[in-house]
């Protein structure tokens, strides 16, 4: 059973020496609990695969404790990288570049790219630093599953697969990094995030590209529709409280409050607020609860269409394809 500690000097150094070792180490960061290893060791990388059952076509993103460190592994010069990280590291913004021949092709499916990322949560940084090495860490979650913001979640997702786990608290952002790929130009989205394509726009000066990749899905190979998903069938729809009037045993996950008395047949729900940050920073929890009660369905009330619910909306609609 994997070991929960409390984040200290010496669980710090502890899990360093861990990883180390070629050991598995899950820690917070702002976004979701990522399940890291250190990134240049081959066997400890495919360790994550195996823990995750990921398949090996999905890469890995690389974290590490400062812009500096990214030319080690990446040819960062294109003049995006820069005026990108200067502006969104350390934070949950993932930059796609060529990487270099040290980056194991374990880490990056092969692939001649890697993404990295400066995280900005201090347990992570902490980590970073006293392990002295990059740490490929993708969610801490077996594949396709919801990704954690708790370390108890990691616990029940991977059980034994992971062998420490630092308790960092609830993580802040709540849904994973915005992945941006700086190998074409203009740069294009390969995941919507908190930092939002108008962030991106603005400090770039340039619109991103729009639409998919002319490279084609392979560019982005972990968006598979289906991801991110409670193992109860999970559907998005326009007027939650009336069908969940209408839908014995359902759970519910909403933005408006319920009506008063509240619909008698609903298990559970989960009011979450009506801003597009806070709503993300509670819909990994409020599903991982709604999932533990094993309602027959969850009703997801559907959000807004515009651009500041676009994260949100990619893992609704993630979370309800079967
Ligand atoms: O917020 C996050 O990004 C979290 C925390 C732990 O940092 N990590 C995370 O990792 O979400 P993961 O493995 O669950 O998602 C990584 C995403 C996948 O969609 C993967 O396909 C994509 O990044 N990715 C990784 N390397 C890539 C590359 N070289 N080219 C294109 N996409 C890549
Ligand atoms: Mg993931």
């Amino acid at each position: 059973m994997a070991r929960i500690l409390a984040v200290t000097n010496a669980a710090i150094a502890e899990a360093a020496a861990a990883l180390g070792a070629g050991d598995l180490v899950a820690f917070p960061t702002e976004t979701v609990y990522g399940l890291g290893a250190n990134a240049l060791n081959a066997d400890a990388v495919a360790r994550i695969f195996a823990a995750k059952g990921r398949p090996a076509t999905n890469p890995l993103i690389v974290h590490i404790a400062q812009s500096a460190d990214a030319s080690a592994l990446a040819d960062t010069s294109a003049p995006a990288f820069a005026r990108l990280a200067a502006a969104f590291w350390p934070g949950p913004l993932t930059l796609v570049l060529p990487k270099q021949p040290i980056v194991p092709d374990i880490v990056t499916a092969g692939g001649p790219t890697v993404a990295l990322r400066v995280p900005r949560h201090p347990v992570a940084l902490a980590l970073l630093q006293a392990a002295g090495v990059p740490l490929a860490a993708p969610s801490a979650n077996r594949s396709e599953q919801l990704s954690p913001t708790r370390a108890q979640h990691v616990v029940e997702g991977l059980e034994e697969a992971v062998d420490i786990v630092l308790d960092g608290g609830p993580a802040e952002v709540g849904l994973e990094s915005t992945v941006l790929d700086l190998t074409e130009q203009p740069p294009r989205l390969l995941r919507p995030g908190h930092i939002t394509c108008s962030d991106l726009e603005a400090v770039l000066g340039t619109p991103l590209a729009a639409g998919p990749s002319a490279a084609g899905p392979a560019r982005s190979p972990g968006q598979s529709r289906r991801h991110y998903a409670p193992r109860t069938p999970l559907h998005v729809v326009e007027n939650v409280w009336e069908i969940a009037a209408l839908t014995p045993g359902c759970a519910v996950l909403a933005h408006t409050p319920p009506p008063v008395p509240p619909p008698s047949h609903v298990r559970a729900a989960a009011v979450l607020s009506a801003g597009s940050r806070a709503y993300a920073a509670a819909l990994y929890e409020s599903l991982h609860r709604l999932d533990s009660l094993h309602p027959s369905i969850i009703l997801a009330e559907a959000v807004p269409e515009d651009a500041a619910w676009l994260a949100v909306r990619d893992r609704l609609r993630r979370a309800s394809t079967r």
